[in-house]
């Protein structure tokens, strides 16, 4: 108990921590590199057990892994706000400094602007991006053909291909723009290991106000010349009916742009690894495409692009699964872990492509369930079947590949995808009649 930090008066449950049943007490750090080498394992076991306590630099948080578990605290947000209480001890949960983003904003305020959000993410508006994006994938997928037979599915693709449509073909964005964003992007990792009462790195603080920067430029473009693309539409809604104020309008963009560049990326190579590494499951979607958007969460299922969602703070003493919860707790649940319930998913470590998966939770659920997945999907899906249809024989480099990950600790991002085209077979395939 000693270790708890002090200064965390916002924490009201630090005095009544014994509580606690010491028991429930694991010596797990969330932000252990062995945690993430051997994730898959590690959260199928937190899917078997009730709620339980993890200490990690004087902050107490509740682990849920269970199905049911998760579920109820996505679902009920009376009980589990995502709204970071004020005080000091919540620094590293504050990864955008104090950019007022969907995903930790609840109640009234989330519903408004998450509905004015939503339109250019619905399937009318993804529709008419098709095209678009086949034609990135398309060109991407020139250059790597023309570079031999091997290549790095995260670097010369993944990593290309999302920046590409979110930043550029979504939002409309130059390069200088875009690159502001991507290096907010890869600046995020550091702020979600500020210790508590900690500052923000100098790298990080640098990269935001160059995205803000970036972010108000294209709002004045925008305004001076409309186009089709998010912003224009984001912007048109501030100017006509004042429907979202200036800092509303600057965060939106701001949490679909710096926020969720990753996510996609990361999800393509999961995607494709975990199919190298069941080669009769792959061979089924290569040779039946249909399967291919259950194949995608049935992939991201058993290997998402990370751990945990945003925490959750208890806004009243409370317990879930019988775990206890002091109000005030961070609660954080692990959509990782439920997606290996074996309750809800028989055999759950078994990838199987025509399971039915409608019921796993990749992409959340509740009021903060993604808001980027039909677009996520989409963009999986069509890499995938475009990968596929240029090289049918497209496979691991190396059968046993393990991959090294990067990115925020608790995120499962490959770090690098050696995989082979068999590209001198994809062009006899495509040469016959
Ligand atoms: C494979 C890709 C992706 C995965 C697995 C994923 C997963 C998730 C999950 C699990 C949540 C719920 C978090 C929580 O409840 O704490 C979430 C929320 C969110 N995601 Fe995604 N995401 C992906 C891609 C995207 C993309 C491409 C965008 C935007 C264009 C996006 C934007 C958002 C936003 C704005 C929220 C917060 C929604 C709210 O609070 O109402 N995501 N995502």
């Amino acid at each position: 108990m000693s270790e708890l930090h002090p200064t965390s008066s916002a924490m009201t449950w630090l005095s009544r921590l014994e509580e606690l049943d010491p028991a429930m007490i694991e010596p797990l750090n969330i932000r252990d590199e062995k945690l993430r080498n051997n994730f898959i394992e590690i959260t199928a076991g937190w899917a078997l057990r009730p709620p339980f306590y993890a200490v990690h630099e004087g902050v107490a948080q509740v682990i849920c892994g269970r199905y049911r578990d998760v579920m109820e605290v996505y679902r009920d947000r009376e009980r589990f706000s995502v709204e970071i209480p004020p005080g000091p001890g919540f620094e590293a949960y504050d990864k955008f400094a104090g950019v007022e983003q969907l995903a930790q904003l609840d109640g009234a305020r989330h519903d408004r602007l998450r509905k004015l959000a939503n339109p250019p993410f619905g399937p009318a508006s993804l529709g008419k991006l098709k095209e678009r994006a086949v034609a990135v994938i398309d060109r991407l997928i020139g250059v790597i053909e023309a570079h031999g037979d091997i290549f790095d599915a995260q670097a010369d693709f993944a990593s290309l291909l999302v920046p590409e449509i979110l930043l550029k073909v979504i939002c409309g964005m130059n390069d200088a723009q875009a690159e502001c964003f991507l290096d907010m992007s890869a600046a995020i990792p550091a702020a979600s290991r500020i210790p508590p009462g900690g500052s923000y790195p100098e790298d990080y603080l640098d990269a935001l106000a160059r995205t803000r920067a970036a972010i108000d430029e294209l709002i004045a473009e925008r305004r001076a010349h409309p186009g089709g693309d998010v912003i224009s539409a984001w912007v048109q809604l501030a100017e006509d009916g004042d429907a979202l104020n200036a800092k509303e309008l600057h965060d939106l963009i701001f949490t679909i742009t710096a926020a969720a560049l990753q996510s996609t990326a990361s999800g393509i190579c999961s995607v494709l690894w975990i199919l190298g590494r069941n080669p009769a499951q792959f061979a089924l979607v290569k040779s039946e495409p249909a399967l291919i958007p259950g194949a995608v969460v049935e992939c991201l299922r058993v290997h998402g692009p990370g751990l945990l969602s945003f925490p959750r703070f208890a806004t009243l003493d409370t317990e879930i699964g019988g775990t206890p919860v002091p109000k005030g707790m961070v609660v954080l649940v692990s959509q990782q872990a439920a997606c290996l319930d074996p309750v809800q998913f028989a055999n759950p470590l078994c990838v199987d492509v025509r399971r039915d998966v409608r019921s796993a939770p990749v992409f959340g659920a509740g009021p903060h369930i993604c808001l980027g997945s039909r677009l996520a999907k989409m963009i999986i899906e069509l890499s995938l079947e475009q990968l596929i249809a240029h090289f049918p024989d497209i496979d691991l480099a190396e059968a046993r590949f393990q991959p090294a990950y990067r990115g925020q600790t608790q995120e499962t991002q490959i770090a690098c995808l050696p995989m082979r085209t068999g590209s001198s077979h994809a062009s006899t395939v495509k040469a016959s009649p």
